[in-house]
């Protein structure tokens, strides 16, 4: 299996198949009714989805049980080599409310989405621990790069040269946008804190009417070991060699904190050093720990 390249669009890396069909992608024209989540990779997508989907059905499962996570709500910028279905072939036999996936930084979101005034819930993650749970993804996902060792990684995370591009860009783009764009922003952190909370917050957003006891049904259903164990949504329908979980699982470990066990003092300077010249203007309250 190949690792695919990274090709530039518009500046900003992308995997090959996802560069070249790029076009195709900015053209989507989405329903208005259709619910954008949107992330730099590693951030809680997954972790979101599953929440999402769930309120739009009640918390019903069965409802959501038609299939692994992939195929309820796509990955719009996703150009799978057939036969694996692309993620706009898979939204075109859709019925709305769709829910769309995408690691897309804000300026290559297609604009329908804006125009279309969609949902758009934005998922930050604070830097380190997204930088540490990126790294495991890309040693066991082989469609991406290869990630080399960790010191260059690093490297590569503080410079952009990742797929989907710079983080601290990611962030910031979306962070500048929440109130012109009405963007839901939530944190990884707090949905680790007050996963009941974040959930009311989303579901609020939605405009949905669901009630105390199904808004805790779904905490229960959306936590780490249950999804750790959900085959519809931890990613074990993804066969070898595209993830081999045996590398890393894909629900790792799902903590905040756990960049205190990679990072080496000097590497952390260096890191706290060009973070802040990176975010000094932005103001974003990221956490790295609770
Ligand atoms: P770790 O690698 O740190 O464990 P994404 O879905 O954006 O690819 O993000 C995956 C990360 O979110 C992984 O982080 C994964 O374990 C974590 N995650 C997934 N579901 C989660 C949940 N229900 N609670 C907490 N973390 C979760």
């Amino acid at each position: 299996l190949i690792r695919f390249p990274l090709k530039n669009v518009r500046g900003i890396p992308l995997m090959e198949p996802i560069a070249q069909n790029f076009e195709t992608v900015w053209a989507f024209c989405p329903d208005s009714t259709d619910i954008l989540i949107a992330t730099y990779p590693k951030a809680g997508t997954t972790w979101t989805q599953e929440i999402v989907d769930l309120l739009l059905h009640n918390g019903d499962t069965e409802a959501c049980r038609r299939g692994p996570i992939t195929m309820r709500s796509p990955f719009l910028e996703i150009f799978s080599p057939p036969p694996i279905p692309s993620g706009l072939d898979l939204l075109c036999k859709m019925s709305p409310p769709r829910i769309i996936k995408t690691h897309l930084p804000i300026q290559l979101v297609p604009e329908g989405f804006w125009e279309n005034k969609c949902k758009v819930i934005y998922v930050a993650r604070n830097a380190k621990d997204n930088l540490v749970s990126y790294f495991h993804f890309e040693k066991m996902n082989f469609t991406q790069p290869e990630p080399g060792p960790w010191e260059n990684y690093i490297q590569k995370f503080m410079r952009g040269e990742l797929a989907w591009g710079s983080w601290y860009d990611h962030v910031k783009g979306y962070w500048e946008e929440i109130e012109k764009r009405n963007i839901l922003y939530l944190f990884y952190e707090d949905m680790k804190e007050n996963p009941q909370r974040e959930v009311e917050r989303i579901k609020q957003y939605l405009d949905l009417s669901v009630t105390d006891d199904v808004i805790a049904r779904i905490v229960e259903l959306t936590s780490f070991e249950v999804m750790k164990k959900n085959p519809m949504a931890n990613y074990s329908f993804i066969p070898k060699p595209v993830f081999d979980q045996s590398i890393s699982p894909f629900m790792r470990k799902g903590e905040v904190g756990d960049w205190a066990n990679h990072f080496s003092a000097s590497q952390l300077k260096i890191f706290d050093e060009d973070y802040e010249q990176q975010m000094k203007m932005a103001n974003i309250p990221f956490r790295t720990n609770m």
